[in-house]
């Protein structure tokens, strides 16, 4: 009766999501166990990449009946100390869930760590993995963008972004790390030589941000669900300036941390970067078997 008369309560479903709030409805519902439910470890995990769009594809997936998802991300495989305390403690961390629903996690630094694949399997090797990727400049100017933000907070100084990403001698910074995460193939690569190609649904951020529908539809289809998120379950909201999700019990765009502005770079320098990134790119379309067409200068 409680957990109907707080789903049906449109008052505490307006806000947006809160990385760091401790109390919402988000959580409420985390923490209500309905009978014959339980905790149970994900039968699917977003993998990253940071800043690809990992919380839009988590929310947007949760309006899905049939998916439960961790609000927080767990960090559990990239993490040894939170690796350490082993899986009865990762499933705890996990929503209620019933029988037949799929409980998904999204952590965007597993798709960077070294050992983070082996992890994964010898939990689950017929596992669902999902990667949202965007077009590698746009991503690292998200990934700075965010970093400074954060600085910004503690009042801290950020060097400007081209100090950062270009070294002394005018060559692109690969030690700088927002950089590293845009190299794909890096990373993919890895994650090739432990699940089979079938098991990982690459989606394209930049057009999940244009329109939601066809992504969700495809990840229906991927995790073998009954289509059940329409067109209807988006709205775009002008002054947020992307899609957000409605049903009966949610009514959210995310917070201010997701869709921030990003600074003005210098165009020859975004020409430069993306001519540095392209080698990386067309390698990752042929392993994703996904042409990105993100551009090559
Ligand atoms: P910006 O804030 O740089 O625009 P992540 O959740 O992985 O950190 O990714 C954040 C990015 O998600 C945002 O980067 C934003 O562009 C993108 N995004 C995609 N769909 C969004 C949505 N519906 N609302 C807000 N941000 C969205």
């Amino acid at each position: 009766m409680l957990y109907m008369r707080y789903l049906n309560d449109p008052t505490l479903c307006m806000d947006s999501y809160q990385d760091d709030e401790s109390i919402n409805f988000d959580s409420l519902r985390e923490r209500i166990k309905l009978p014959q439910t339980k905790r149970r470890l994900p039968q699917c995990l977003i993998i990253g990449v940071r800043k690809g769009g990992t919380r839009a594809l988590l929310e947007f997936l949760n309006i899905h009946p049939m998916i439960q998802r961790s609000t927080d991300e767990i960090h559990f495989f990239d993490n040894e100390r939170k690796y350490n305390m082993g899986l009865e403690w990762y499933r705890q961390q996990m929503p209620y869930s019933f029988a037949d629903q799929i409980t998904v996690e999204k952590s965007p630094a597993y798709f960077i760590t070294e050992g983070a694949p082996e992890r994964i399997r010898a939990m689950n090797e017929s596992i669902r993995l999902l990667l949202i990727v965007r077009e590698p400049v746009t991503r690292l100017i998200s990934d700075y963008s965010q970093l400074a933000a954060n600085k910004a907070k503690k009042d801290k100084f950020i060097r400007p972004f081209r100090d950062l990403v270009l070294r002394e001698d005018g060559k692109i910074n690969t030690d700088y790390r927002a950089v590293r995460v845009s190299m794909y193939s890096l990373y993919i690569k890895m994650w090739l030589s432990i699940f089979h190609r079938d098991q990982i649904l690459i989606i394209n951020g930049d057009r999940m941000i244009q329109d939601p529908y066809p992504v969700i539809y495809k990840i229906e289809q991927f995790l073998g669900l009954e289509h059940r998120v329409g067109r209807e379950n988006f709205f775009y909201n002008k002054t947020k300036g992307f899609y957000c999700v409605r049903n009966y019990t949610v009514y959210k765009c995310l917070n201010e941390s997701k869709g921030r502005k990003h600074p003005t770079i210098d165009p020859e320098l975004i020409s430069k970067l993306r001519q540095f990134y392209s080698s990386f790119n067309h390698e990752f379309y042929s392993l994703a078997r996904q042409d990105f067409g993100w551009p090559d200068e």
